[in-house]
């Protein structure tokens, strides 16, 4: 790929009205991880980096160096292996944050530091408990110590929307004035609209003098299901920075999702003539990568990325896109990386059409992951006739989750039934060593958590079960997601299989191999600015 996004980033922040190309600011691996529930090892973060790179984000917010030993390692790792991309970190305003970043950012090619603080009166009032003329010096301080680190900083007011607008545009002043290259105003808590977004956006070019020595980004969260909307709005408003997740993951409704906002730019260019350098075919695949990690599925009905995105189930509309695929399409599955269907899997399928077929689905599985894989499929295809598309995403989502586990289900036999106390007899392979155990329980499931509660002792509470099949049919895969909280922190964990209990138990082991990971982050309350 010709690289010129740091051009590209240096000639926004020199001069951000004039162009007309949109800096793409990725903070999966930051406030995506920040959602309840979600988490990423280091090498699931090396791996999501390295597909970030290759779409062509400008950006990649690696994570909050402070929060913990993870963030901080993670920052480093990624910044060894990209070179293309910008990487940042996260501070809050106190020097120690600061300087923890540029420690984490020491190897990058492309670095900047990303430091806020909050500057809306109830943010300041509660939360910091400092008065307006404090916060502004902060603001002065922490952007003077980032630059005496790197050129690229960049400051954001926390609470931006909810910000009183004087008070906004001096501390964007004198970010700037303190040598801020990158502004970006923070919707954070999903409240603004998007005319009023529109006009937040002008009043700052209008008002502030400095202005025009920085690019304006905007960091847009989801509550109202505004996320996006306010993203484009701020754009034409004269916004060139987004900053935007992978299936819009992020703090609780999450952020705005960077699939909708760069096919949304290249479908409807005829009224909003910006550009990325989003290689749009990668689209599927950072997406299915974000979601097998996380163990966030993505909703059926999600816009460009969701199962029935491109999916035609009406009579009147599949005769419509056999006549003209524009009658019901307004932008091709192939350009967000999907490709027709064309091979129908089965127990016969060799390895080369089963690699074919996942990187259809928008899967490029590397050698390991890859006979991984197809082993497994060998061994679904024994067990089930048919084996679709839904099957082949459920079961490289499964392997993806249950790389580098430190505890695996090994064995699991189950008594249950009508007149029957249900019991289950589990071997779980903990660190290299198998060990088993039996317990009953108030049905299967119950009996097989107990099991793994013997076998692994730990303090996390359940909070969700759900079982999905994959497809129809009595022989579909169980899709189990488990979700454990402990201490405040909360993971996701996934499981599939034909057998649901087999299924259920991966998902728990799962979900503790990821509270494994997080146990040593500081707790998320610690972290507020
Ligand atoms: O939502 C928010 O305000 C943030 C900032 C740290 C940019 O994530
Ligand atoms: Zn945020």
């Amino acid at each position: 790929m010709s690289d010129n996004r740091q051009d590209v980033v240096e000639k926004a922040q020199t001069s951000p009205i004039e162009q007309e190309r949109i800096v793409i600011f990725d903070t999966t691996m930051r406030d995506g991880e920040q959602s309840p529930g979600a988490s990423m090892s280091l090498e699931e973060k090396l791996e999501i980096a390295t597909v970030l790179e290759e779409m062509g984000v400008d950006v990649i917010e690696a994570g909050f160096a402070i929060a913990s030993k993870g963030d901080f390692e993670a920052i480093t790792e990624v910044s060894k292996v990209i070179k293309n991309s910008v990487i940042c970190s996260l501070a809050r305003s106190g020097f120690k944050d600061i300087d923890r970043a540029n420690e984490a950012l020491v190897h990058a090619r492309r670095k900047r530091i990303h430091t806020f603080i909050a500057t809306s009166p109830l943010h300041m009032r509660h939360k910091l408990q400092m008065d307006p003329d404090d916060v502004h010096q902060a603001v002065a301080d922490s952007v003077s110590r980032a630059r005496n680190y790197c050129d690229d900083v960049e400051w954001s007011p926390e609470d931006g929307t909810r910000t009183n607008r004087d008070f906004l545009c001096r501390t964007v002043e004198t970010a700037i004035k303190c040598g801020a290259r990158t502004i970006n105003i923070p919707d954070t808590v999903g409240y603004t609209m998007p005319d009023e977004f529109t006009a937040l956006i002008k009043m700052l070019r209008d008002r502030v003098p400095n202005i025009d020595k920085a690019t304006l980004s905007v960091h847009c969260h989801n509550d109202l299901g505004m996320a996006v909307a306010n993203s484009l709005a701020a754009v034409k408003a004269g916004a060139r920075q987004i900053e935007c997740t992978i299936n819009g993951l992020g703090e609780r409704a999450g952020n705005a999702a960077m699939e909708e906002i760069v096919m949304a730019l290249r479908t409807r260019n005829d009224l909003l003539p910006y550009e990325t350098n989003i290689r749009t075919e990668n689209i599927m695949k950072a997406s299915r990568l974000v979601s097998a990690v996380t163990g966030f599925v993505v909703q059926p009905n999600k816009a460009v990325v969701g199962a029935n995105a491109f999916a035609h189930e009406a009579g009147i509309h599949q005769d419509g896109m056999l006549k003209h695929s524009g009658t019901y399409e307004i932008m091709t599955p192939e350009s967000v990386g999907l490709s027709k269907s064309t091979l129908v899997m089965g127990k016969h399928s060799g390895r080369h059409a089963f690699k074919t077929k996942l990187s259809e689905l928008g899967y490029n599985l590397g050698d390991n992951a890859l006979n991984d894989a197809f082993g497994r499929f060998k061994d679904l295809a024994d067990k089930k006739k048919e084996v679709f598309d839904e099957d082949l995403i459920a079961l490289v989502d499964d392997a993806v989750a249950r790389r580098n586990e430190r505890i695996r289900v090994t064995k699991l036999h189950l008594t249950c039934g009508i007149g029957v106390r249900p019991s289950a007899k589990l071997e779980l392979e903990i660190d290299g060593e198998r060990n088993s155990a039996t317990a009953d329980g108030d049905g299967p499931v119950d009996a097989v958590f107990r099991c793994i509660g013997k076998l692994f002792p730990h303090q996390a509470g359940l909070q969700l079960f759900q079982i999905q099949a994959v497809t129809e049919g009595t022989d579909a895969q169980a899709d189990v997601i488990v979700r454990l909280e402990e201490n405040g922190r909360s993971v996701n964990g996934h499981g599939a299989d034909t057998d649901t209990m087999v299924a259920s138990a991966r998902a728990y082991v799962n979900a503790l191999n990821k509270l494994l990971v997080k146990r040593e982050k500081t707790a998320p309350a610690a972290l507020s600015a």
